[in-house]
């Protein structure tokens, strides 16, 4: 009988269908164990907070609102709160947490394509770090989906980050260096948003933001003007974690 080629192996074992658990005990067994990272160890990365500063760094030299700690906090630890009110899994809400903490980090390389950059470098970060691959994919598949131009809720942690940044529009973001003259309408829309607040009611299916709008700063319209295409994707987010999105603007409902 002839022997068997390397290529006839290969094309049989193309065929064949991929066990991902088989590869996966083969490749702890032999060469990597995979750390469960958690969010609080992300959160006190020294590393990570250099990027956040710098990312941040970036954006201040050409007037953008703040996308430093502050927000980062604000998203990540909302993000957490939103898997945790749906009753996610443990793992899913340090995800949540991690995508929301890195979110960012790819403003230090230029605003245009943000998210696939820090997606690339949340990458490298994890793997450090030595999270399971099939983690560092949840992360960073959320990560590089977040920006509304070219983003899809991917997986759960990916929905409850895109509900937290897309929800974060307050007075506090606005730069107090820009000058109030030439503070465009996304700082005017930020500028007089002075409360914001995020409810899950998993019983009900439905995730409402309540926000506190001064409308003698911006009317609600100059609003929905910078936010329709945000709330549009915030319900499509609500939409795959299985829930409605409902929009309150100082007590009215609008979405
Ligand atoms: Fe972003
Ligand atoms: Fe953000």
């Amino acid at each position: 009988m002839a022997a068997v080629t390397n290529k006839q192996q290969s094309s049989a074992l193309n065929r064949r269908p991929i066990n991902a658990e088989e590869l996966r005990d083969h490749a702890a067994g032999h060469h990597l164990q995979y750390h469960p990272v958690t969010f609080d160890e992300v959160r006190k990365d020294p590393e990570v907070l250099s990027w956040i500063e710098a990312a941040d760094r970036n954006l201040a030299a050409i007037n953008y609102t703040d996308h430093g700690i502050r927000h980062i906090s604000r998203v990540a630890n909302r993000a957490v709160l939103i898997t945790r009110d749906l009753e996610l899994s443990e793992r899913e809400r340090h995800l949540a947490g991690i995508a929301g903490y890195l979110h960012d980090i790819g403003n230090a390389v230029h605003r245009v394509g943000h998210a696939q950059s820090g997606a690339i470098m949340a990458f490298s970060i994890l793997t450090r770090m030595k999270m399971d691959p099939l983690e560092i994919g949840i992360v960073i598949g959320a990560i590089g989906n977040h920006d509304e131009g070219t983003g899809e809720p991917i997986n759960n942690p990916s929905a409850a980050l895109i509900l937290a940044d897309k929800s974060d529009v307050l007075r506090s973001r606005v730069r107090s260096s820009t000058p109030m003259l030439t503070r465009d309408i996304h700082d005017r829309v930020n500028f007089a948003a002075t409360d914001s607040q995020m409810h899950v009611d998993r019983a009900g299916h439905l995730i409402t933001l309540n926000l506190t709008v001064d409308t003698r700063v911006s009317p609600v319209m100059e609003y929905f003007e910078i936010f329709l295409g945000r709330m549009t994707m915030c319900r499509r987010a609500a939409n795959f974690l299985n829930c409605d999105f409902s929009l309150v603007i100082n007590g009215t409902p609008l979405l």
